[in-house]
């Protein structure tokens, strides 16, 4: 096969920033995707329904005329979140979702949960209107192992906080696991996980071996290879319950190549290329769209999109670098040749 035409995706995982950046970085991803999952975690965060209309309004105005892109808001919860608030600003249409960051556990989450007792009667609330959370799976103990955070978090908190309310929309965002597919899948219908292109290529070795490459580096941080292995089954697989959510996260090239890197790879830019070559090594063709098209619209309770991307075997260059409206960026898969290019969106 040297084509395939899918249903328009979507991407369940999005950084856009604001300000110039915004600006810089939003087409990547309305060129490719209907709507996107936009994350919170602005200085200062996205906490109220007021603050999400004006962010909403900011990446219209960075959106390229023609395109139908639709950003999909997100309230970032804190230990003081109004459920009123939330409950209003989903109602109202501006929330889809809300994304529970545990203080202290990635790029500006200072403001996140310090505790789940906290936002216990903000969590009934969704449970009871069906808000989906989005869920950044990583507790914060400093005794804890950075490469164990994720997998400790769904022992800790994910599995009693669904004993507790077995009826809350959880997506476990960026899952980068074993322990994490095995909970998703053992789960009810009611849980699912978005998978990043980095966790379908990078180990940790792409991390640390032969030098330490700060634009391999996002959180969760990349695992061993038994843990990639597993991801891709799971994303290629079929199921409905993985699907794309790239959680590409712009930082400035110096805030990477620095003594203390940021968290975070954009790869908004050939974010689909990636994807699609994945499944192509996994001789998964064929459920291609279903991960990328069909299985978020359908855990989010939202249409398909209407129209359609075709892509073509061809050999396309990375660039090395990616200038975001005065901001250099380096982009995932920098200087590596992609097997597939998008030829073409109607
Ligand atoms: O690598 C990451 N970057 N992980 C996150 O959870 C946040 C993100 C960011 O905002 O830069
Ligand atoms: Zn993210």
């Amino acid at each position: 096969m040297n084509q395939i035409t899918i249903r328009r995706p979507d991407d369940w995982h999005v950084h856009l920033r604001d300000g110039d950046v915004l600006t810089g970085v939003t087409p990547y991803t309305a060129r490719v995707f209907g709507r996107a999952i936009i994350m919170p975690n602005l200085v200062p965060p996205v906490t109220t329904a007021a603050m999400a209309e004006a962010y909403r309004s900011r990446i219209m105005a960075a959106v390229p005329e023609g395109s139908g892109f639709t950003p999909l808001m997100t309230c970032y919860l804190t230990d003081g979140t109004s459920p009123i608030d939330l409950a209003d600003g989903r109602a109202a249409g501006i929330f889809t979702a809300a994304k529970l960051y545990p203080a202290g556990a990635t790029t500006n989450s200072a403001s996140g949960v310090t505790s789940i007792a906290n936002i216990r009667r903000v969590l009934e609330v969704m449970e009871r209107i069906g808000m989906p959370l989005c869920v950044h799976g990583e507790v914060t103990d400093p005794d804890i192992d950075i490469f164990d955070r994720e997998a400790v978090f769904i022992d800790r908190i994910l599995t009693p906080l669904l004993r507790d309310m077995p009826g809350l929309r959880v997506v476990l965002e960026h899952a980068t696991t074993i322990q994490a597919v095995q909970f998703v899948e053992a789960a009810g219908s009611n849980v699912a996980a978005t998978i990043t292109p980095q966790h379908l290529h990078i180990n940790r070795n792409a991390m640390l071996v032969g030098g330490i490459r700060p634009h391999a580096y996002c959180l969760p941080v990349a695992k061993r290879e038994e843990h990639r292995l597993a991801l891709r089954r799971a994303a290629t697989g079929g199921s409905g319950k993985f699907f794309l959510g790239t959680d590409t996260a712009p930082h400035a090239r110096h805030l990477k190549e620095s003594g203390c890197g940021c968290a975070g790879i954009f790869n908004a830019p050939h974010a689909l290329e990636s994807y699609l070559t994945v499944f192509d090594e996994e001789n998964a063709l064929e459920h291609f769209e279903q991960f990328a098209s069909l299985a978020g619209p359908a855990f989010y309770r939202l249409p398909v999109n209407e129209d359609s991307v075709t892509l073509e075997r061809s050999e396309v260059v990375v660039p090395g670098e990616i200038d975001a409206h005065g901001t250099t960026i380096v982009p995932f898969h920098a200087g590596e040749t992609m097997g597939w290019k998008i030829l073409s969106t109607n």
